[in-house]
């Protein structure tokens, strides 16, 4: 039970992993952490509290949720030694591999809490992940805009926090919008966790190394970083601004797709799961209308999205591939329209999927039964040959 991860020979995308964390069933459009509808915490939950209850297995009562949330404000400075870190990069550096570096380089401040096995360090490295992420993220984006970094208020909540330190500037007062640091909180919630998907894989993958919950989530960061995976988000805004700059119409944008032209792909359409609509894609597309309103966002590349949608959802083409919106569909028009470049949006899905990166490897590096995972393979080489002049 728990974690154990085995991998049917030579079928790479099989794994009969058991977990307790979330549910999903591709066909009906259904998504559930811990028992309880996306639909049903879009609606009323924090992300600090949807974080609890996919890490510990339920929602927390109201004192536990305050001592949580007031764990996580009061640990979200980072060491000044780390700060000096993001100078090594160059101001053009995509800020997915620089917080994934110093993920990985925020182990090496904490000798005292790695052990995979000990409950305590275990709970001490959720905290700071949880805590320290967001900075980290945050002094990616503030580098690649030459901009200094703030220091964490602890008066903020998680999303308002986030804005601050990577929209704040210390000449003046930041005042987070309530509307926008809501927004953001749905949709870290939409993204907080998604079953055995490639990310959350790999970090149990490394996990089960007995390698330590920095190094996992490290590993995680860069899976999700791929434009298949994570990096979808950012490669929709891609294909929508070269739809909008090179003038073809959506339709003719559609032509392209079917005949796979170059390998164009729908961006944001289509999941190895879902065979219906992304239940997380219809909350996204209706935030998406009220933030792109509020914000001014641009109307033309909402209006391009949604005109590729309707054409998609009546074309056999997709219908028969059960080709829907996905989860990245309309998100990076939200992003954008809160004033995050591209390359920021699959930062923010990382955010996001974190606490499910994490509670999934709790539930296996907790469990005894866990061991190491080992893929086979199907071997389809040479049968076996001798060396010349080998006797
Ligand atoms: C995420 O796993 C998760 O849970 C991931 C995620 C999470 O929360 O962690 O949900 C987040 O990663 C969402 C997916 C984001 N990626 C994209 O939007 C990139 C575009 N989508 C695809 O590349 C693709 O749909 C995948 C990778 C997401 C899923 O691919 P599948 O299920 O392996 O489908 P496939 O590649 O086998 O394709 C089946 C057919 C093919 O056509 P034929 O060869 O049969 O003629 O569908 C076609 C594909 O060409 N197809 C697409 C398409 N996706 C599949 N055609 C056009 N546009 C697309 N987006």
């Amino acid at each position: 039970t728990g974690g154990y991860v085995t991998y049917d020979p030579g079928f790479m995308n099989t794994a009969n992993v058991q977990s307790a964390v979330t549910y999903i069933d591709g066909e009906a459009g259904i998504l559930r952490y811990r028992g309880y509808p996306i639909e049903d915490l879009a609606k009323k939950a924090s992300f600090v509290e949807v974080a609890y209850l996919l890490i510990y297995g339920e929602l927390p009562t109201q004192q536990q949720l305050d001592d949580f949330d007031h764990m996580i404000r009061t640990h979200t400075m980072v060491h000044e030694d780390l700060k000096i870190f993001f100078s090594g990069f160059p101001r053009t550096a995509h800020p997915m591999p620089v917080l994934a570096s110093a993920v990985s380089a925020l182990s090496t401040f904490y000798s005292d809490s790695l052990d995979p096995h000990d409950e305590h360090e275990v709970e001490v490295s959720t905290i700071r992940l949880l805590s320290k992420v967001p900075t980290l993220a945050a002094y990616a984006f503030k580098k690649s805009k030459g901009e200094p970094m703030l220091y964490p208020q602890n008066d903020l909540n998680y999303a308002e926090n986030f804005l601050r330190l990577c929209f704040g500037v210390p000449a003046e007062d930041y005042e987070v919008d309530p509307e926008i640091a809501e927004a953001l909180n749905l949709l870290l919630i939409l993204h907080a966790d998604h079953e055995q998907n490639c990310s959350t894989s790999t970090v149990r993958l490394v996990g089960s190394s007995d390698a330590n919950m920095f190094a996992s989530v490290s590993a995680g960061i860069n899976a999700l970083y791929g434009p298949k995976h994570g990096g979808a988000n950012e490669a929709v805004l891609n294909m929508l601004r070269s739809i909008q700059s090179e003038g073809i119409s959506p339709e003719d944008f559609m032509e392209k797709v079917k005949n796979k032209e170059e390998g164009v792909r729908l961006m944001g359409f289509g999941h190895r799961v879902y065979k219906n609509y992304d239940p997380r894609a219809r909350i996204v597309k209706a935030t998406a209308d009220k933030i792109l309103r509020k914000m001014g966002g641009d109307d033309e590349l909402l209006d391009i999205a949604m005109r590729l949608e309707d054409k998609a959802l009546a074309d056999d083409y997709f219908v028969e591939r059960k080709l829907y919106p996905n989860v990245d569909f309309y998100t990076g028009l939200i992003y954008k329209a809160m004033g995050f470049p591209e390359q920021m949006f699959t930062v923010l899905f990382a955010i996001g999927r974190l606490p499910g990166w994490i509670a999934q490897w709790r539930e296996m590096m907790l469990d005894p039964s866990t061991k190491i995972g080992r893929p086979r393979q199907v071997y389809t080489g040479e049968t076996e040959r001798r060396y010349p002049g080998v006797e």
